[in-house]
């Protein structure tokens, strides 16, 4: 049989294996007592928890040959190696070299790794002296931070800078993306220009929401600060661009065509967050990623992390059919992961057309949401309990907080997060709802009809992912856990996980607009919608 037969088949036996056990519940599954440990798995202290999925021993083996079949081994290694798997672009793809300080990664016959190093100590030796006061701005030691970039360059760094508050020991850094005014007036209101310093991050030095922020930024500085020039920092491939915009190349920090913008926070995109942590956090949060890539590369399908988080997410996708998953990270610092995934996930995954260019005969990758518990609750759980859809949870949790005084507070938001995934397995019965309105008084068919609205359907699909606390180190596990995750659902389901066409057109389709809207040229041409919004919007 050939490897795409057997792929086929695989689909087949597992879509044939849900119908058989799409009615049973999940409940049902823990009759077995060692399902739990069999369907927990750990990478160093960090634990993934997919008991209370209705995967079961024959869906897990499916599953599991699927990813065999797919060739996950032979990709796994040919990524790492730096071979070009980003076919449509013609790159490889080596964010993992990023964090294998100590590796070997041979890319065009030359090991890539020393300039990695290389970087980074550059970066490090640049970020000791901002925050020992070394390099300081117009008004003296920079006590300010602006990173101004979109995409990949804003969401990873932005999410992990807000994880690792209780690290903040240098400058107070912000976050502009948004081409949108509002975001870069609300930033630097209150920020002194003399002494606020401004990465302007952009791989390409093209993005245009970046380059219209990094020039009101210039201004803004440039109304008190006479050389705004030696206040800007660029980090971005197109170094003469960098040049152009008047960044001195001594502040023009590098990284490579094979380091995708989403992939790119373990290198020079995310020097802010070096800032705001230093260089000794930055570099524990660089060896989480390691951990998790030795992790990845060594530890079995049947227990390897990425690995299972991606096949419980094709079983829900692509298997049970349910379009969006929920992370629900109970950890507030984490507040930003939902975004940082929503680009990581949906821009690599949310393809409609394999490597090979044909159709995509089963379903992409699901759509992304979520928000920190127990914010949740008291918003989206609602339909997430008692909608018509189900919605698989992921949820997050840290076996302690960075606030000992607040332990018990603690212990209650790990007690809803647990409370939330029972709930979500067990549901309550009509009987359960039924019992409760009769000890308030019911009767009849008013008790009929106030126990339906507060009966739970239950088996609903969750996963925990538990580890010790949100340090730099296990947040650099957490990132390449996911980094992973998109990586093995891409080669499962045969498609190039590290392109973004779809992102282009409508960029295009912007700068035909925009004349429109100034006034400068006529709309005749657009579709009636169009014309009609562009007569209403302009200026
Ligand atoms: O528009 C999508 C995108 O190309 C992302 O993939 C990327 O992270 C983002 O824009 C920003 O790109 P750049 O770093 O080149 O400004």
């Amino acid at each position: 049989m050939t490897g795409g037969l057997v792929m086929k088949k695989i689909w087949q036996a597992l879509l044939a294996h849900y119908e058989g056990v799409k009615h049973r519940p999940i409940l049902s599954l823990f009759d077995d007592t060692a399902r739990a440990e069999l369907f927990t798995a750990r990478a160093g202290e960090m634990v993934f928890d997919w008991s209370k999925t209705n995967i079961d021993a024959d869906a897990r083996a499916m599953l599991l040959a699927l990813s065999e079949a797919s060739g996950v081994a032979a990709k796994r290694q040919a990524m790492f190696s730096g071979e070009t798997i980003n076919e449509t672009e013609r790159r490889a793809v080596l964010h993992t070299a990023l964090r294998d300080l100590e590796g070997t990664v041979i890319v065009g016959g030359k090991n890539v790794v020393a300039g990695i190093v290389a970087t980074l100590e550059r970066m490090e030796a640049f970020a000791a002296d901002v925050r020992e006061g070394r390099f300081t701005g117009q008004g003296g030691q920079i006590t300010d931070v602006v990173n101004i970039g979109i995409g990949g360059s804003d969401l990873g760094p932005a999410m992990a800078t807000l994880a690792l508050a209780p690290y903040h020991d240098g400058p107070r850094v912000h976050y502009v993306s948004n081409v949108d005014g509002a975001h870069i007036t609300d930033t630097l209101r209150g920020l002194d220009p003399a002494t606020t310093m401004v990465i302007v991050a952009s791989k390409t030095f093209t993005t245009i929401e970046t380059m219209i922020n990094a020039q009101t930024a210039r201004d803004w500085m440039s109304k008190v600060v006479k050389n705004t020039d030696a206040q800007f920092v660029a980090v971005s491939m197109a170094a003469e661009k960098a040049a152009a915009f008047g960044i001195d190349a001594s502040r023009v920090f590098g990284l490579e065509n094979w380091v995708g913008g989403r992939y790119s926070m373990w290198g020079p995109i995310g020097l802010a967050l070096m800032l705001a942590v230093g260089p000794t956090r930055f570099r524990e949060f660089l060896a989480g990623g390691r951990a998790m890539d030795e992790h990845f590369l060594q530890a079995d399908f049947d227990h390897n992390l990425p690995v299972l988080l991606a096949l419980v997410g094709i079983w829900h996708n692509q298997i049970c059919g349910y379009a969006t998953r929920a992370v629900l990270p109970y950890d507030q610092r984490l507040t930003r992961l939902p975004a940082y995934l929503q680009q990581l996930e949906m821009e690599s995954n949310g393809k409609r057309v394999a490597m090979d260019g044909s159709d995509l005969t089963i379903h992409s990758g699901p759509v992304i949401w979520g928000e920190p518990g127990t914010n949740g609750q008291h918003a989206f759980y609602q339909l997430i309990h008692q909608g018509t859809r189900v919605v698989p949870c992921e949820f997050l949790v840290a076996r302690h907080g960075h606030e000992p005084d607040l332990a018990h507070q603690h212990l209650l938001l790990v007690s809803n997060c647990l409370a939330q995934a029972e709930a979500l397995l067990r549901g309550r019965s009509l009987a359960e709802a039924q019992a409760i309105m009769e000890t308030k008084g019911l009767v009849g068919d008013e008790l009929e009809r106030q126990a339906r609205h507060r009966m739970f359907p239950g088996n609903r699909p969750s996963t925990v992912l538990a580890y010790p606390k949100l340090t730099p180190f296990v947040l650099g596990q957490i990132v390449a856990l996911y980094e992973h995750r998109v990586f093995v659902e891409g080669v499962i389901l045969g498609i190039n996980s590290y392109d973004q066409w779809g992102v282009e057109l409508g960029k295009e389709l912007a700068l035909v607009l925009q004349p429109m809207l100034e006034g400068k040229v006529s709309s005749a041409g657009k579709d009636g919608s169009t014309q009609m919004l562009v007569d209403y919007l302009k200026v």
